[in-house]
């Protein structure tokens, strides 16, 4: 069900009716996100709102919290299927549809669903045509002020007819459960039949990742639930950055005949963990270098798309990311895919707001309604992914405050361990001691912690019992290679006038602080399970420091930008989670004579030598003892001379690191990020273009407009990771930001793809990729 929608924005009470005249409706593909059509705008789902969870008061206008994109907009999406004329009960399955969605499948309301992060089925066999075209149209009509990011809007999930005969698998019928026993494994699994209590047959088999046969054994049964158990010796585990995916497949048999089949991939882990202990993730002590993401994929918008994840995960892996938590809510099933397939272990996170609404049309409206819903078929849909290491029920709940806010807690908690007996639960608590002094800490298993490093000595002491990890870290601020002169170092950011904050990776709201603070704590207290950062890329939405002034419309909390570019911040990461060696030196060196920077320095050594031009300004050590400079050198107050600096690190092997005084911008140059894309018109390539001198210095304050064309595929987008700018990521054209952009692209046909990037002051660069 990709292709060959018809879609139209609008105020249309009758859009479901057969004989509705669509003829100005568009042809669109789904995934399909509208909102990121734009136009941005500062009326676009303008707040005014006192939002607490922002240290927030007092009711204030709020521009761009939730992108500047028209998320507003009443939708309507019309599209004709077959189905076949022996089918005898017929699904939709949505993965999510954003939001306060209706759905109709000839005229008749089927279904529809509230909720835009919860995926879905609808039984629409009543209301199809058998051996006939069907017409399915779905309403959608997200309200304003109801979230605190960008949620994107329409279909942006993948959708799927689903055509059984009389006896089937319903909807998610699997949970493997695979434990650990001694030298083997063994892989329980319960399956749901829809047989009317007839006697079926099970025909159950694993295979491992190289598709060879391990484990097989028939059952027959009348049961609506059948559970079971399969053992696999010389298993292989599913590890950090080493995963191991087997398949569970389930063919059901009636009276001999084939009737349906189940697959699902599933992968052997264990975990374990306690308050002193810390975590142990397949017996081997395990700290989390996570990071928080919301869903949007920057230029893409909200739409799913595999290789847009996997080039998230792999710039999160090169920094050693070991940990994503999806905030806050459930992610696409094929992010949750593709962390099974990196190694990437995940906290499933269904809500932001329970009752107590953080904004004033947000979840807590439907919670009573919905909430029970919609943690289950979070629970269901995810249980089978090796990565989920912890089902979260929330993050920030305002019931914290509440005497009885353990009820919700609880309530929420054993419906994942009703659900799902094998995870611990967990939620992100920012009033910490409120939880704790109220109880809802005590009702999930492991507590989240948002923005205490100093606290986590306090909490262990006073609550042993208590597994305790950062579940929302540094919230840092940057906009990539851009810093102020004379250097700003506030703890609290304040708003500048060119709406952008400075990337000496210092400043960030009020309980914010640095990277290394909390690299510093965790390192010190093995208790601790790690950390996820606020956030491993920017996002739509969310502007801060930012909310009355325009235009900001993307947030500056990213470790990577919005474009996906590394901000200076990633090596912090890099040295504090790897083991590469590198030096990376902040700020650039395009100042006017004589003004006094800071130099700063990123590096896996542990002391290194600053020359300016040659000449030495010192040697600088890395201070065990102090949490800045713990993960930082810092040279001070450098006279700037146009020239060039070096860092030099003698470690195990010595090695330096330069920055030159740029010259005018004269030249493109064209980064691919990969030599070759799939020719099935989803697969993207991101070009990364960046500003030079005449002698291939990067220009840092480059901002040229570059025209963009591609010949043998298709143009996507293009973003530089600037959040305040206007321009629409599909327009064929982009300015750079601090001398760098990304333009995005794919095709459908084999052969040769070029990207042509072309400005009149820089003349023009080519760079081409194979499409196979
Ligand atoms: C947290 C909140 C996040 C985000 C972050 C920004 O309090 O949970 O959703 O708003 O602050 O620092």
């Amino acid at each position: 069900m990709k292709h060959n929608w018809k879609f139209k924005k609008g105020e249309m009470n009758d859009a479901y009716r057969i004989d509705f005249d669509d003829s100005d409706f568009r042809i669109v593909s789904v995934p399909h996100d509208y909102a990121i059509e734009g136009p941005f705008s500062p009326d676009n789902d303008k707040q005014g709102e006192k939002v607490e969870a922002d240290g927030i008061h007092d009711k204030i206008t709020h521009v761009g919290r939730t992108g500047a994109l028209p998320i507003t907009d009443w939708a309507w999406y019309r599209k004709e299927f077959f189905v076949d004329k022996d089918a005898k009960n017929v699904f939709l399955e949505f993965d999510g549809i954003m939001c306060n969605s209706t759905i109709y499948v000839n005229e008749t309301e089927v279904g529809g669903r509230i909720y835009g992060y919860s995926s879905f089925s609808v039984d629409i066999t009543s209301a199809c045509k058998f051996g006939e075209n069907n017409l399915l149209a779905i309403s959608v009509r997200p309200e304003g002020n109801a979230s605190r990011w960008y949620p994107g809007a329409g279909v942006y999930r993948n959708v799927r007819l689903v055509q059984k005969g009389s006896e089937y698998f319903p909807y998610l019928p699997l949970f493997i459960r695979p434990a650990v026993k001694g030298d083997c494994a063994e892989v329980a699994f319960d399956i749901n039949v829809a047989t009317n209590e007839q006697e079926y047959m099970l025909d159950v088999a694993i295979y491992d990742q190289e598709g060879k046969l391990v484990a097989s054994q028939k059952y027959t049964s009348t049961k609506a639930k059948f559970s079971g158990e399969l053992e696999l010796e010389n298993y292989h585990l599913w590890e950090i950055l080493n995963s191991y995916l087997y398949t569970f497949e389930a063919k059901l048999y009636i009276k001999g005949k084939e009737a349906d089949i189940a697959i699902t991939k599933f992968g052997i882990r264990t975990i374990d963990y306690g308050p002193d202990k810390g975590l142990y993730i397949n017996n081997k002590y395990t700290k989390l270098n996570g990071v928080c993401m919301h869903h949007d994929l920057g230029a893409l918008g909200a739409v799913v798309n595999i290789s847009a994840i996997n080039r998230q995960i792999e710039k999160l892996i090169d920094i050693g990311v070991n940990a994503i938590r999806f905030s806050h809510n459930p992610p696409s099933p094929e992010y949750l895919d593709a962390c099974d397939r990196y190694g990437i272990v995940t906290i499933d996170e269904a809500f932001d707001e329970w009752k107590i609404q953080k904004v004033s049309n947000g979840y807590g409206k439907h919670f009573n309604q919905e909430g029970e819903k919609d943690i289950r078929t979070m629970v269901k849909r995810d249980r089978n992914h090796p990565s989920i290491i912890m089902w979260s029920i929330g993050n920030e709940i305002l019931e914290q405050r509440l005497i009885y806010g353990w009820k919700y807690a609880k309530f929420l908690s054993d419906i994942c361990h009703e659900e799902d007996p094998t995870r611990p639960t967990t939620a992100g608590f920012n009033n910490t001691e409120g939880a704790f002094t109220n109880g809802l800490a005590a009702e999930v298993d492991i507590v989240g912690a948002n923005y205490k490093p100093h606290q986590y000595v306090r909490f262990h002491n006073t609550y042993p019992d208590a597994v305790l990890y950062g579940s929302e870290t540094s919230s840092c601020l940057s906009s990539r290679g851009h810093y102020y002169l004379p250097k700003r170092y506030p703890s609290i950011a304040e708003p500048m006038e060119d709406l952008q904050m400075c990337s000496y990776d210092m400043e960030g709201p009020a309980w914010a602080y640095y990277p290394e603070r909390e690299i510093y704590v965790q390192k010190k207290n093995d208790y601790l399970l790690g950390e996820f950062v606020w956030t491993g890329f920017d996002y739509l939405g969310e502007p801060t420091p930012y909310r009355l002034e325009w235009p900001s419309r993307s947030s500056y909390f990213g470790i990577y930008d919005l474009a996906g570019l590394k901000k200076d911040r990633a090596y912090s990461y890099m040295s504090a989670w790897t083991d590469k060696e590198f030096i990376h030196i902040l700020p650039h060196w395009n100042w006017n004579e004589g003004d006094v920077v800071d130099i700063h320095c990123y590096t896996h050594a542990k002391e290194a030598e600053l020359f300016v031009n040659g000449v030495s300004y010192g040697i600088k050590h890395k201070d065990e003892n102090d949490e800045l400079l713990s993960n930082r050198l810092i040279w001070k107050y450098i006279k700037f001379v146009p020239g060039e600096i070096t860092v030099v690190a003698q470690d195990k092997t010595k090695m330096s690191a330069t920055i030159k005084t740029a010259g005018e911008p004269a030249q493109i140059k064209i980064t691919p990020e990969r030599t070759e894309i799939k020719a099935d018109g989803e697969d993207l390539i991101y070009f990364v273009l960046e500003i030079l001198d005449k002698d291939g210095v990067l220009c840092p304050k480059a901002n040229n407009r570059v025209d963009l064309t591609v010949d043998g595929g298709e143009y996507v987008a293009a973003d530089a990771g600037d959040a305040t700018s206007l321009r629409m990521f599909t327009e064929p054209y982009c300015e750079a930001f601090s001398g760098k952009l990304v333009a995005i692209a794919k095709s459908s046909a084999a052969g040769t793809l070029t990207l042509k990037a072309t400005a009149p002051e820089l003349g023009e660069a080519t760079a081409k990729i194979q499409v196979k």
